[in-house]
């Protein structure tokens, strides 16, 4: 193992897990005394994805960190091209797989006697997981809408249910929860008085770049804010490259989302 700064670590993880969520979502469970002790909800990893062979890309892919138990650290993948493809034949046949982390300023965890509104959309559910569970531990009272295009596309209700998160789905086929999509649903919740005031809660979106304008906006129209977590495509991953630059809203400066971020205040940056 070697130890590239203070805060993060390069180190051959012990996979100990790998199971399939869906049909195209994976979730390792890895065992890394130095990632699991160090890691913040909303904090990532980049994972190598070469295995030896000439023809693998040589950039890490970066995960969100979703759950710490003990020793052990979870993150949850949706297969999408070349490097998800082969990171799942790694996992299932090596014994370790080498990771970078944590990386990125995670989540702030707001005013602990505030309410808690986390909305994720899709794979969004991955970086939300581990602060909804920080936030369970801490007695708040949180509501996670949870937004996806079908049924077949949630995994892991449960774990939510068990820690006294109330769980709202939505689906764009109406085949599960609210029929229609997450923003659809925060505004229904708001019309039958579910929710008084967005003010009132600290509130965390993740998802797509659309799903987050789109929810962040109405959010910022209502006169409250929202922290965002960007998925901006990323090389080194440690703000050497400057590859994940985004605009900071209104300015002709620029944030990295892998050192200053990946979580902003949404009124912060200029999505794409
Ligand atoms: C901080 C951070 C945390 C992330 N956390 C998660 C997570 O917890 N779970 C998860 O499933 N995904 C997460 N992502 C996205 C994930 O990194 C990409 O899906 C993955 O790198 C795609 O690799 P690929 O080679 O399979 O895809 P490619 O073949 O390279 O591309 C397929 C698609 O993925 C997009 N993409 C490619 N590389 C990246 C990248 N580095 N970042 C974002 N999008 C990319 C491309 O635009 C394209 O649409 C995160 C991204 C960031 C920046
Ligand atoms: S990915 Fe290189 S600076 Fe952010």
């Amino acid at each position: 193992m070697k130890d590239i700064e203070r805060r993060y670590f390069e180190t051959n993880a012990v996979i100990r897990s790998v199971d399939k969520l869906t049909d195209n979502t994976v979730s390792c469970i890895a065992l890394s005394r130095e990632i699991a002790g160090l890691a913040k909800p909303g904090q990532f990893i980049n994972v190598q994805v070469t295995s030896g062979q000439l023809s693998a890309p040589v950039l890490r892919r970066p995960f969100a960190v979703s759950n710490v138990n003990g020793d052990e650290f979870e993150f949850i993948f949706n297969i999408v091209g070349r490097g998800t493809k082969l990171l799942y034949d790694i996992l299932r046949s090596k014994e370790t797989v080498n990771v970078l982390g944590p990386l990125g300023n995670g989540f702030d965890p707001g005013d602990g006697s505030r309410k808690k509104l986390l909305i994720a959309g899709g794979i969004g559910i991955a970086p939300l997981k581990s602060l909804a569970g920080h936030f369970s531990e801490t007695g708040a009272d949180v509501t996670l809408f949870w937004g996806n295009r079908s049924r077949r596309d949630f995994f892991g209700a449960d774990h939510f249910e068990n820690k006294n998160i109330k769980l709202m789905m939505s689906t764009d086929d109406g085949t599960a929860g609210f029929s229609g999509n997450v923003l659809e649903l925060l505004k229904e919740e708001i019309k039958i008085k579910n929710i008084a005031d967005l003010k009132e809660y600290d509130i965390y979106v993740v998802g797509p770049d659309p799903m987050m304008k789109a929810v962040a906006g109405f959010i910022e129209e209502q006169g409250a804010r929202c922290r965002v977590s960007l998925e901006t495509p990323m090389a080194c991953g440690m703000g050497v490259c400057q590859g994940c630059a985004v605009r900071k809203r209104g300015s002709e400066e620029y944030k990295l989302v892998c050192k200053d971020g990946p979580v902003f205040y949404s009124d912060e940056i200029e999505f794409k």
